[in-house]
């Protein structure tokens, strides 16, 4: 969300700008809901209170869990109305943006968040995706089908970050509300955005198929995926903006979404019967480099290859743990899932990092919720706890809870002991069965703990139930953009797992394996307009078995498209490039301004190798040539004659050309 990168410290509103009234809660006995807060840790400590005290924090958490059931009845149906409110074109605060698109809050000025933002836009949509799959609401899929109508629209828009012919211009942040390229000045280019949508696309696509509708899966959604899929496993390996939009490097957040993106999208193509070989090589090689953001001190390091200057503590994570949630695969570490002991000790240490500066947390202590913001060295308006990431802290909680009580036990490891000593400080190495006590005990204490987080968005929601971006490390009153869509889409979320909703699951069994040493792998892919964008009508729900609609897509026997790896010999000075062009559109179409850009990470003075992979039609034959690129942009071409290449057609996903310069 929308922090401005280069001028935040310009944007700071004057404190009365919100304009709200301060101490009025609507929902919850604010006054008692505060000081008891202070008590609520106090199971954590049962050990040594006596008897009297733990009846009182029984009593205490009790209170907590009212308070907590209560807001939520009542926010529930005032976030759904707000969030659908910021969507275009009938939203009733996004008056003026194209049908589709998500505006990431009404404000207009202090800070002007009129915008729609890729990486925005498609969290929200895979929590409606998410609900809807649980639940059929037309209109919700109306909603859904005009977000993929609009996305196929906004991927062909040029912009700032580059064109579509070779996908560059999907990494572009924001656009204007009416789909328009933004021209100002912007951390770009931001690389979540791409595999974020198409992780919301999916979902929807598989509900198609599920419920009968895989010919519109393949002809309407599949297009748009596949662009973003493209460029997820072209791109991933290079540096961009972080979701703050503040650092440049590597985060955590975009690698573990282009994993999951890479991982989903071929479960995709294999249900409707087509291939992502890209998605398939590459997906490995991204997880392979998610686990080196894990810190030896015993958290993640939110931003690596950039980034210095911070702790690396950054709610960044906890919000990869819940956006990465699959219940098939348990704890798994390897994919951070929320119980996962790395992901339970990452969620003290970045929640602890809150607790000494803010004002709002002062007095609380160890194993008590707090407010929680973005990172401890924050000062985007003056550096305040935000709901989406308090919220996010809950929903990590809630989470692990919903996969503990589905394996019927608690697992503590010394890298998670700590997590659990906050709240039951008796807690050891050790797996616990649902018969135990200690299984008893660290189950109420996580609830009681993950409600803690709901109580604090709860106390500092506005009394009408709006939720701005942030709200005051101070004085906790709202602060930033109002009714920020992204707050909202995170409340639901977070209610939906203390609901026990679990997700649909991304497949994750099938990507959790971590190789045992990590290459920089990227394939060049190819850009389609996708350009059928209206959905047949009454697509409602079957029960039973689906009936296939239309044409069945026939399972692929062979891959339709082949990874050719091309390595080419030539002797470069300081500032040259090598790079390849062709006489299709994957190869620039002999544009100079397109060619493929070989890597040199192989590259030695006795071994002058330049590689690129490039995914190909199987069968095609291609012209190309090798190009050397100046350090002044100017262009030298190999001699004639054209080189010439026929992608084999025998069901081989990758092949290799070598060559060397001439
Ligand atoms: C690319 O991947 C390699 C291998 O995991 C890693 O060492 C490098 O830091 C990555 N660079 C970027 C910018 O992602
Ligand atoms: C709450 O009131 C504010 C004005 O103070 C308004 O901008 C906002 O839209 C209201 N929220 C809801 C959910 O009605
Ligand atoms: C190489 O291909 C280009 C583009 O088709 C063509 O103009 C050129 O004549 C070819 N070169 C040779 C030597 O055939």
């Amino acid at each position: 969300m929308a922090a401005l990168f280069a001028n935040s410290l310009a944007l700071q509103p004057s404190a009365n700008e919100t304009g709200l009234s301060s101490s009025l809660f609507l929902y919850q006995p604010a006054m008692y809901a505060l000081s008891s807060l202070l008590l609520v840790g106090a199971c954590a400590v049962q050990a040594v209170l006596g008897r009297h005290d733990a009846v009182r924090a029984r009593r205490e958490a009790e209170i907590v869990k009212r308070s907590v059931d209560s807001f939520i009845q009542t926010e529930t149906p005032i976030a759904w109305n707000a969030l659908l409110c910021n969507i275009g074109t009938s939203g009733c605060a996004a008056s003026g943006a194209a049908s589709g698109a998500v505006v990431a809050s009404p404000s207009k000025s202090n800070p002007d968040y009129w915008f729609t933002w890729s990486r925005d836009s498609a969290l929200v949509f895979r929590g409606i995706v998410d609900a809807f799959t649980e639940s059929y609401d037309p209109k919700l899929q109306t909603q859904i089908q005009n977000y993929i109508a609009s996305q196929a629209k906004l991927q062909g828009v040029s912009n700032p970050s580059g064109s579509f012919s070779n996908g560059a211009g999907l990494g572009e942040p924001k656009f204007n509300v009416d789909l328009t390229q933004f021209t100002g000045a912007w951390g770009r280019p931001q690389r979540d955005g791409p595999p974020l949508r198409a992780i919301a696309l999916i979902g929807y696509a598989r509900w198609l198929i599920n419920n009968g509708y895989s010919s519109t899966a393949s002809s309407v959604v599949w297009p748009v995926i596949k662009n973003d899929l493209a460029y997820t496993a072209q791109y991933w390996n290079q540096t961009g903006f972080d979701l703050w939009e503040e650092v440049q490097g590597s985060s955590f957040f975009t690698i573990a979404s282009s994993h999951r993106a890479l991982v989903e999208g071929a479960a995709l193509a294999s249900q409707l019967g087509t291939t992502c070989a890209a998605c398939t090589t590459v997906a490995p090689q991204v997880l392979c480099f998610l686990q080196r953001f894990w810190s030896s001190s015993g958290y993640v390091v939110s931003n690596i290859n950039g980034g210095g200057g911070r702790s690396g503590k950054d709610v960044n994570s906890i919000i990869t743990s819940i956006h990465n949630f699959d219940t098939t695969v348990g704890c798994d570490v390897n994919t951070f899932q929320p119980c996962s002991d790395k992901a339970l000790a990452n969620h003290k240490a970045v929640t602890d990092s809150f607790r000494s500066v803010y004002g709002v947390n002062s007095g609380l202590a160890q194993g008590v919720a707090v407010a929680v913001g973005r990172y401890s060295e924050d000062v985007y308006y003056n550096g305040n706890p935000w709901y989406l990431a308090t919220l996010a802290a809950a929903e990590q909680l809630y989470d692990a809870l919903i996969v503990w009580k589905q394996q019927g036990s608690v697992t503590i490891t010394s890298t998670s002991l700590a997590f659990f000593k906050d709240l039951v400080p008796s807690a050891a190495v050790g797996t616990y069965s649902s018969t135990t006590s200690t299984y008893t005990s660290v189950i109420n204490a996580v609830q009681t703990y993950a409600d803690g987080y709901m109580n604090v968005v709860a106390n500092r929601a506005q009394s009408n139930g709006s939720m701005a971006e942030q709200f005051d490390r101070s004085n906790g009153q709202p602060v930033s953009a109002r009714d920020l869509t992204w707050s909202y889409s995170a409340f639901l979320t977070a209610a939906a797992r203390r609901a026990g909703v679990v997700p649909p699951s991304w497949s994750a069994s099938s990507g959790n394996t971590v190789p045992g040493s990590c290459s920089g792998l990227s394939v060049a892919g190819s850009y389609t307009s996708a350009t059928l964008t209206s959905f047949p009508a009454s697509q409602t729900p079957i029960s039973g078995t689906p009936t296939q609609t239309g044409t069945t897509p026939t399972p692929t026997v062979c891959a339709s498209e082949v990874i050719v790896t091309f390595n080419e010999l030539a002797t470069t000075t300081w500032g040259q490039n090598i790079k390849l062009v062709g006489n299709i559109a994957a190869l620039g179409n002999w544009n100079t301004a397109s060619a493929i850009e070989l890597s040199a990470s192989g590259y030695t003075s006795s071994n002058p190798l330049w590689t690129a992979s490039v995914v190909l039609p199987a069968g095609q034959t291609i012209q190309y040539k090798f190009i050397k690129v100046q350090p002044d942009g100017s262009v030298v071409w190999e001699s004639d004659p054209n080189r010439s290449y026929t992608v084999p057609s025998n069901c081989q996903t990758t092949a290799s050309t070598s060559s060397s310069w001439k």
